[in-house]
């Protein structure tokens, strides 16, 4: 056998030599295996009747974790057995049909397989040579993806860890390209640049990372213009183009439009055919946030309502959020990739090479900020080839069907007022009985007193309901107003999830107005 060979079959003399391998032996990872898969399948089976939140202090979960750095090794057997026993007592659980927090997706059993598989080959994705099948099956799925919404599909992309990350890569994006000089040297630290680039987006919807992103971006907080909008939630265009010609009137640089495509607190979806015209009157970068919504396009009765979103230069869509697929999963869309490599194109020796090869390969390290990439795509591609467009058809319908059943109930009863309606699956509401809001209406000092006590009931029924485990439920703030807001982003939430988890809340609100009184 020569040298090579002796490598290739692990026989070569180093391995013989004392030198620790680490590895567990074949059998005994197949042992280890199929008991975490049991722990898994066991774990799905009982998900329905978990309590949702652990309702234990953060306290008493810091201190359950709270033990010297190991020293030495432990077994495996004892390892996985804490899984059970040590970490799921303090778990949320955001694949139970009744979690509703935040926009957590529910992530999908074929996900779960895919990351396992996707650690144990452990390619790198920001390297074509390092990760070939995991690029090809990420520039696949972004295709695919790209398709099922109606965007171009000769679209760049990839995926991120989340949708604030989405948007930064866009906006990052959407500067470099606007700016009528190239910012990769310099950045925006030159003196011989005045004014402030500026994005926009609506004043009561426009989520929070956008903010984020200016920050990262150095542009600061305050780069951020908030739009008026109007009573459905949405962005006033007009105000808009407004504010865009103001700004530049005084010397500022406006440079990307931000839209909500599925909002953070009702699922608004901002007129997109006007932000469109708007951004191509003036020259401005049109960013989609569809982190929560934007998937909802594969949808054909919905069409008229994602009008315009071919039309954006950027599209953020998150599949952790409503393509249910597991922790992380962000997603990007940009029109002309050569845009996306404009923005992030390095290179270095050690990266490609120094001579010229046949080499092709995308590297993703050339198209977004990160170098080293997980496999997100796997999780993505096996979830999506296992449901078919139809199969996602379905569930987002059912999510929606969901939503508009929670509608249904506030509607019906004088306990609840209702603030927006049902669009996608997102949903604000408010305990807020009819004699309170009677009440409110006979003078102002009334209504303060009385939305004074509004606010801390809603809280209190929020709080009470996650500490009970009955539903993972937060509030927001609608308008100056605390209320009561679900998103139901989970493949597994049923009608009779929604009717039990309303009959909860109104219970609730009668036992703590009760107490209140
Ligand atoms: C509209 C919108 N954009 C961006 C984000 C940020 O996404 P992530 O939490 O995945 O970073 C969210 C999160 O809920 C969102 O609702």
């Amino acid at each position: 056998m020569n040298e090579i060979t002796q490598i290739h079959t692990g026989k070569s003399t180093g391995l013989r030599t004392g030198w620790w391998n680490p590895d567990l032996e074949p059998e005994e990872f197949r042992r280890l295996g199929y008991q975490a898969v049991d722990m898994m399948a066991d774990y799905f089976a009982s998900i329905r009747d978990r309590p949702v939140f652990p309702g234990k202090s953060s306290q008493a979960v810091a201190d359950a974790f709270n033990e010297p750095l190991p020293l030495t090794g432990q077994p495996a057997d004892q390892i996985l057995r804490d899984w059970p026993a040590r970490v799921l007592p303090y778990a949320t659980h955001l694949g139970s049909p009744r979690y509703f927090g935040y926009v957590n997706g529910s992530g999908t059993m074929l996900g779960v397989l895919a990351e396992a598989l996707a650690a144990s080959v452990n390619m790198n994705a920001g390297g074509w040579k390092a990760g070939p099948a995991a690029t090809e099956i990420e520039r696949r799925t972004i295709a695919w993806i790209a398709e099922l919404i109606g965007y171009p599909i000769g679209c760049g992309g990839l995926f991120t860890s989340g949708g604030t990350m989405a948007n930064f890569t866009a906006l990052q994006t959407g500067l470099r390209n606007i700016a009528p000089y190239d910012l990769t040297a310099d950045g925006l630290q030159s003196e011989t640049r005045r004014g402030k680039y500026l994005v926009y987006m609506a004043d009561h919807e426009g989520h929070i990372s956008i903010e984020r992103v200016a920050d990262l971006l150095n542009l600061g907080r305050r780069a951020v213009r908030r739009v008026p909008s109007r009573k459905d939630f949405t962005i006033d265009p007009e105000a808009l183009e407004t504010m865009i010609r103001a700004d530049r009137a005084r010397g500022d640089h406006p440079f990307c439009v931000v839209a909500q495509v599925g909002s953070i607190n009702t699922g608004a979806i901002d007129p997109l055919e006007e932000i469109a015209d708007i951004c191509e009157r003036n020259e401005l970068w049109f960013h989609a946030d569809g982190a929560c919504g934007a998937v909802g396009a594969m949808l054909p009765e919905k069409k008229e309502m994602y009008k315009g979103l071919d039309r954006a230069d950027s599209v953020t869509l998150d599949p952790h959020k409503w393509l249910f697929i597991p922790y992380e999963c962000g997603c990007l869309l940009v029109r002309e990739p050569e845009k996306l490599r404009r923005a992030f194109s390095l290179s270095a020796s050690y990266l490609r090479g120094t001579l010229p090869t046949e080499y092709t390969g995308l590297d993703y390290f050339e198209y977004g900020p990160q170098m080293s990439r997980g496999f997100r795509a796997l999780k993505v591609w096996m979830t999506l080839r296992h449901y078919g467009v139809e199969g996602y058809r379905k569930l987002l319908r059912q999510g929606i069907r969901c939503a508009e059943r929670l509608d249904e109930r506030v509607r019906a009863s004088d306990e609840f007022e209702r603030l927006h309606e049902p669009n996608l699956y997102i949903y604000s509401f408010r305990y807020a009985p009819l004699v309170d809001r009677e009440l409110a209406q006979r003078s102002k000092w009334d209504r303060a007193r009385v939305d004074a006590r509004l606010d801390r009931l809603n809280q209190r029924i929020a709080d009470e309901i996650q500490a009970r485990g009955i539903a993972f439920i937060m509030t927001t703030r609608i308008r100056e107003r605390t209320v009561l807001r679900m998103s139901i982003c989970s493949h597994r939430t049923t009608l009779a999830d929604i009717d039990a988890v309303f009959d909860a809340l109104t219970q609730l609100g009668r036992e703590i107005s009760g107490e209140e009184d």
